[in-house]
């Protein structure tokens, strides 16, 4: 283990699925996956091929989290402000996604692995809105790892989408003013019945939210890695699982709290 110089460290050991503890497995596990457009670069390829090998990315980190027991793994796949990249490299991302789920549908099949999308969804293209549903329908009675991609994803957005749902159903006298507390948000949200994002990762070395899930991010820890999205795989999600692990949530409360309150520990 070796000091950074922020005072983190970086660990040089591997962490294995077995020195991951069972007890403190992060229910839902959300990432930024970025940095695919600058590991092109550094090789001398095309951006388009970066974000191909992202998607092997996502293969392997789909089997990691199903392998230790994630419940849900969120992945910002696409944002609402990647429309405005070059038409070709959003052609070029639309394209991957359709080539990923079709092939990899048998794959999420045979690890009970069910597929979910949040975001404005009927801004896909035909062709991915179609693949999409499909793989959708077909794993929709998966009971193991919940797969969310984001894609087309604002949070913003979609907090103003839930505010207007919210401000018609109070119009049409569903219920009062008085009546909306938190979870009226959240059942409004796209993520409406999925945990928390416990863990927060993002790839790339940059350090920021990015317009992701800025309601449900409340309490979530952050994990920061420089690794390259194409170039993050199984053992990089177990060393954020493992460093995730061993630090405190607090969740507003003291050190001593949480020690003589087991109740208020997650
Ligand atoms: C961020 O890297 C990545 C994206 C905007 C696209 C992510 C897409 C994939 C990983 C492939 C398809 C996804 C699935 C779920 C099959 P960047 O292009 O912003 O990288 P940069 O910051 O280095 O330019």
């Amino acid at each position: 283990m070796a000091e950074n110089e922020d005072g983190t460290f970086t660990l040089f050991f591997m962490i294995t699925a077995e020195q991951i503890s069972k007890n403190s497995i992060p229910a839902h596990v959300a990432i930024i996956m970025d940095g695919n457009g600058r590991w092109a670069k550094a090789k001398g390829l095309d951006r388009s091929e970066g974000h191909r090998f992202g998607a092997e990315a996502v293969k392997k980190v789909v089997r990691a989290a199903g392998k230790i027991g994630v419940k849900y793994l969120t992945l910002y796949a696409f944002s609402s402000e990647n429309w405005n990249r070059p038409q070709a490299e959003v052609d070029a991302i639309m394209d991957l996604l359709v080539y990923m789920i079709q092939r990899e549908t048998p794959e999420l099949m045979e690890n009970s692995v069910r597929l979910l999308a949040i975001g404005e969804i009927d801004r896909l293209t035909p062709d991915a809105q179609k693949s999409l549903q499909e793989t959708i329908d077909t794993t929709s009675g998966n009971t193991g790892l919940t797969l969310v991609l984001a894609l087309s994803y604002s949070s913003k957005r979609e907090i103003l989408s839930a505010v207007r749902k919210i401000s018609s159903d109070v119009s049409i006298g569903k219920f009062s003013v008085d009546d909306i507390d938190e979870s009226t948000i959240e059942t409004a949200l796209f993520t409406s019945g999925m945990p928390d994002p416990d863990l927060l990762i993002r790839t790339s070395g940059e350090q920021r939210i990015s317009n992701f899930l800025l309601w449900q991010i409340a309490y979530s820890e952050f994990y920061f890695t420089k690794t390259y999205w194409p170039d993050f795989d199984e053992q990089s999600f177990f060393e954020a699982i493992y460093q995730y692990q061993n630090r405190e949530r607090r969740f507003g409360l003291t050190g001593d709290q949480l020690t003589t309150n087991s109740n208020f520990t997650e």
